[in-house]
């Protein structure tokens, strides 16, 4: 690929997941691709990972409309209230976005899809922290009795969910294993969107966000993120178990989802794709 030729990819969003993002680009995938711009709600952290990743250009977007201008892939690693809005401007302008903040998308897939078809235009939706997406892509084409989600997190983790605080559930206080929530990944998402991106990507894949369903458990033992997935299916049934350790950057991530995203952005690039 000449050096022209090189995709144009815009950050929105430079926390843990954006700044890892930005530093994979400029130092691993140059070849093919360029970071042309980054944006976040917060100037002094554009400033920070704009001056980290280049000493030459300056990659500062002004506003979310500049850093679509500048892009032909729009990244948002930013925030589940923002990411559908994020989309839809990016794929109105004809370009492509990735999303990482998949409970904000979850229920807005079709109206996305249609956009992108309009505008000759493609969503990403990288797998994030969980394994088993390509086995349940597969899967679908055969038929699917039942997908079923068990994410444990450490208490801390649901520190400020709205849900958890309505409820006077005292984190501090959970001993053992404690169910905070059993129910349709619909309402999973609803009321937990910042935890729960795997839950959207899960039924996005798969049966959709009723028949997907969702355990979230409090566990004072573990320092892990850890989901398990059990799929029913005519083609089988599929157990998985991702233990992930969290991002260094931020607490609330798993490493494997920033890993994800860039695994994702590298497969856009290459000419061979493996894996369903
Ligand atoms: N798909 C997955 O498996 C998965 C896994 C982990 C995190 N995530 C999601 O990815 C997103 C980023 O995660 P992170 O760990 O980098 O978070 P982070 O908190 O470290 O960084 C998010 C950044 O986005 C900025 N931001 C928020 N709203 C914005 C907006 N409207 N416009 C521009 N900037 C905005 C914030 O100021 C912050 O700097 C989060 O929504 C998170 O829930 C997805």
């Amino acid at each position: 690929m000449g050096k022209s030729k090189r995709l144009k990819i815009g950050i929105v969003g430079c926390g843990a997941i954006g700044s890892s993002m930005a530093k994979f680009i400029v130092k691993k995938l140059f070849s093919q691709a360029q970071l042309s711009a980054l944006y976040d709600l917060d100037a002094s952290k554009i400033k920070k990972l704009a001056k980290s990743v280049s000493k030459k250009r300056d990659l500062a977007a002004g506003s979310l409309g500049d850093l679509i201008a500048e892009s032909q892939l729009v990244v948002e690693a930013a925030s589940a209230l923002s990411s559908r809005e994020i989309a839809r401007r990016a794929l109105s302008m004809g370009r492509d976005v990735m999303i990482m903040s998949t409970g904000g998308v979850a229920g807005s897939l079709k109206e996305l899809s249609l956009l992108a078809k309009k505008n000759n235009a493609r969503v990403y939706i990288p797998s994030g922290a969980i394994c088993g997406v390509d086995a349940l892509k597969a899967a679908k084409l055969g038929r699917i009795k039942s997908v079923t989600l068990t994410t444990r997190k450490n208490p801390r983790s649901f520190k400020g969910v709205k849900y958890v605080e309505e409820r006077r559930i005292k984190l501090a206080g959970i001993k053992k294993e404690t169910v905070l929530f059993s129910g349709s990944a619909r309402e999973a998402v609803r009321h937990f969107p910042q935890n729960i991106n795997v839950a959207a990507v899960l039924s996005l894949a798969g049966i959709g966000q009723d028949r997907t369903l969702v355990r979230l458990i409090a566990s004072p033992g573990t320092k892990r993120n850890i989901h398990e997935i059990k799929i029913e299916s005519a083609s089988g049934d599929i157990s998985t178990r991702t233990q992930n350790l969290l991002h260094p950057d931020n607490p609330k991530t798993s490493f494997l989802a920033v890993l994800s995203a860039m695994a994702a952005l590298r497969q856009i690039l290459e000419p061979v794709r493996i894996g369903t």
